[in-house]
């Protein structure tokens, strides 16, 4: 097949470095950029009186056409094209004739490619915000329902203090919050053209960059053509923010597989988002959050294999650059079911109040409460305090209960100045809304937070 590029070739490709060269396979998801490009690129060359306005005519219908083609699967991709830029391009030139020939005028490959890739980061920045926020909106619609569900809450794995699930929750909500900004702002930045910066050098025509960036819906140009054909910063961006948000997801995942094992028993996922074992009949794995979990290694993967690529790079444009695209595709698809499936699974999980309620009394959860009473209520010094709480600890162990259970008379034994009150200060629940203290745990302080979240999420409600 003869290459648009043969001009300076006496020999035709081998079939060897025609399958290792091509990107055709995986670049033609960018064909809708591609076209919106060439014909928004077409518009300012007539305008610039470079195209006449029948060859513009001839390149937007026959765009559609191929189009049309493209999105009923009649489009024939072929290896040889080597990449959509030149099969587009190619078809289009097959169905106008001449007028086709003229659409690459002022243009590169290079320049071409840092548009489509980029318009395609922008799109999927976007709707990956949007299923982020209707992931936050199912969360905080659960944290809603449990601002009185008792749990422990845990520093290293080991009961601490005791929360409510829905405070609990809503530290996810608070995290992908975060990731809705980073891609906001990444989008924000990286909203400038690179057509019209051509090969490297910019171009002798006289284009107007400003036009087709309007038309592309940009905010504005690019300031160096050089820099702008070899920049992939905004796709490092993406990978980036797709594996930070990946990262929370995988915690909040790491816990869900906890608390549906045998020992925790906090929630059980719905039967439409578990699995069974072949072997043992019993099973019912939590196997979605899992490959959450495991589906974040990939993407960080993703990551760092593109900021390997780029690292020796001099500029401008290199071949090498090509291998951008996989991992980008592969982590924004990631990402897209990731949301979507969380969602769905934590939609459809059933809260096991009572088994988080009974794990509240193990591990004297209102330990600190006896020492803030004794620093409160009887004046003793914060470090005394810890003391004799260790002290009631041990008696409480020695007895086989939980503080939380202890009999007043036991704690006036340890220290006389501990008066009757106590009591109400060690309940879990009266732990748990005592920490009023701004973000914390408190059902006032949690009801805030979902207020909070909620104004944050109304648009999409
Ligand atoms: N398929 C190429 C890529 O994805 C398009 C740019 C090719 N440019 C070139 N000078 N060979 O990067």
């Amino acid at each position: 097949m003869e290459k648009m590029w043969s001009g300076r070739f006496s020999q035709d490709a081998s079939s060897l470095l025609e399958r290792f060269n091509a990107s055709i396979m995986f670049d033609q998801k960018l064909y809708r950029e591609d076209i919106e490009g060439s014909i928004a690129h077409a518009q300012m060359l007539k305008h610039q009186g470079i195209l006449n306005p029948e060859e513009l005519v001839a390149i937007e219908s026959g765009m559609a056409q191929v189009l049309k083609e493209i999105e009923s699967g009649e489009f024939e991709w072929r290896i040889g094209d080597e990449d959509l830029h030149m099969a587009i391009e190619k078809r289009l030139t097959a169905l106008i004739g001449d007028a086709g020939k003229k659409l690459h005028t002022a243009r590169s490959r290079n320049d071409q490619v840092a548009l489509d890739f980029r318009r395609y980061v922008l799109r999927k920045n976007g709707e990956i915000v949007d299923l982020i926020k209707s992931l936050m909106s199912a969360i905080v619609d659960i944290a809603r329902n449990h601002t009185q569900t008792l749990i422990p809450g845990m520093t290293h794995l080991q009961h601490a203090q005791p929360i409510n699930f829905g405070f609990h929750l809503l530290a996810y909500a608070a995290m992908f919050k975060r990731d809705i900004e980073r891609f906001e702002s990444s989008a924000e930045r990286n909203n400038i053209s690179p057509i019209g910066c051509a090969a490297l050098a910019g171009t002798p025509h006289n284009i107007d960059r400003a036009m087709t960036a309007k038309t592309l819906g940009f905010e504005s140009i690019s300031i160096n053509c050089l820099d702008t054909v070899s920049d992939r910063d905004f796709a490092l961006e993406i990978l980036f923010n797709i594996s930070t948000l990946m990262m929370h997801i995988s915690r909040l995942s790491e816990e869900i597989i906890l608390w549906s094992s045998y020992e925790f028993r906090f929630v059980e996922l719905s039967d439409a988002y578990s699995t069974g074992s072949s072997i043992m009949p019993q099973k019912k794995n939590p196997d979605v959050p899992e490959l959450l979990r495991g589906k974040t290694g990939r993407v960080f993967g993703n990551l760092v294999g593109l900021l390997t690529v780029m690292k020796g790079l001099p500029l401008a444009y290199n071949k090498d650059t090509q291998e951008d695209k996989e991992g980008v595709f592969d982590s924004v698809e990631t990402a897209e079911i990731s949301l979507e499936i969380l969602r769905e699974a934590l939609k459809t999980m059933t809260v096991k109040k009572e088994n988080m309620a009974r794990a509240c009394k193990l591990g004297h959860l209102s330990a600190t409460d006896l020492a803030d009473y004794l620093v409160e209520h009887c004046h003793v010094p914060f470090r005394e305090a810890h003391h004799i709480t260790g002290r009631a600890v041990a008696r409480a162990e020695a007895l086989g209960i939980d503080l939380s259970e202890i009999a007043y008379s036991e704690l006036h034994a340890i220290d006389e100045r501990i008066k009757e009150d106590v009591c109400r200060f060690l309940a879990i629940e009266h732990s748990m809304n005592a920490r009023t203290s701004a973000g914390g745990t408190a059902e006032v302080r949690t009801l805030e937070q979902i207020i909070y979240f909620d104004h944050y999420l109304k648009d999409i409600k």
